[in-house]
């Protein structure tokens, strides 16, 4: 699945950046608190008119504090997968399960940095792992590869069918480290400036999903 950052999208065109990747498999949404992160971009009421100009699933990664609070009603608005940070919450569990009452799947982000064997246990209660490939906050920042290993380590779960999740990576994914990523078994590719930075949005989606295709033709 390749899902569009639209924090790299012209804000102010929101309807027609949508539009423009119109074969995406989710959208995703950046939601960031001046708190958590140190960068502030849009909420609730800009999702809430996103839904209504767009039948692309909404994928809302919230980078924010107090979750517990802020989450629940963004499944409730019609997001269809509402991410929260692992780091911004002492009990993730209750939260995926205000999120998947409210009717949203419910995902799990990490930062680069933040090991993933302490949250291995509670992933059963997930619906998405997103790996954070970069430092959370901006878009246009250098892959980090090492997190490769965090996917790595839930791809095996996921085959062994000890766990069910949707594996998801976030920042520096291009048409060149899309590859390494593909082959660590991610199943869901966000790009942000790899996507809105090139004259034809749309045409890049269906690249970055041949590359991915390709990848796994060769496994
Ligand atoms: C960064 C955001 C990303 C961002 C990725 O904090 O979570 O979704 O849009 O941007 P690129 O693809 O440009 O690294
Ligand atoms: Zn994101």
């Amino acid at each position: 699945m390749i899902a569009p950052s639209i924090l790299s999208a012209d804000f102010a065109h929101l309807a027609h950046e949508a539009q423009a990747v119109a074969s995406a498999d989710w959208l995703h949404v950046d939601v960031m608190d001046n708190h958590f992160v140190p960068n502030l971009t849009l909420g609730l009421p800009v999702v809430q008119s996103l839904l209504k100009t767009t039948d692309i699933p909404l994928d809302c990664h919230l980078m924010i504090e107090d979750p517990g609070r802020w989450a629940p009603p963004y499944a409730e608005a019609g997001a269809y997968n509402v991410t929260f940070h692992a780091e911004a919450t002492d009990d993730p569990v209750a939260v995926a399960r205000d999120i998947q009452a409210a009717g949203g799947k419910a995902g799990l982000s990490v930062k680069p940095n933040t090991p993933i064997e302490p949250y291995l246990e509670l992933l059963r209660h997930f619906d998405t792992l997103l790996v954070m490939s970069v430092e959370p906050g901006f878009g246009g920042q250098s892959f980090i590869p090492h997190v490769l290993d965090k996917a790595r380590t839930v791809r095996r779960l996921v085959d062994a069918g000890e766990l069910r999740l949707v594996v998801e990576i976030d920042g520096g994914i291009n048409m060149d480290t899309i590859e390494q990523a593909a082959e660590a078994g991610i199943d869901c590719f966000v790009a942000g400036s790899a996507v809105y930075g090139t004259e034809d949005p749309g045409a890049t989606v269906e690249k970055l999903r041949q590359r991915v295709v390709a990848v796994e033709a060769r496994l």
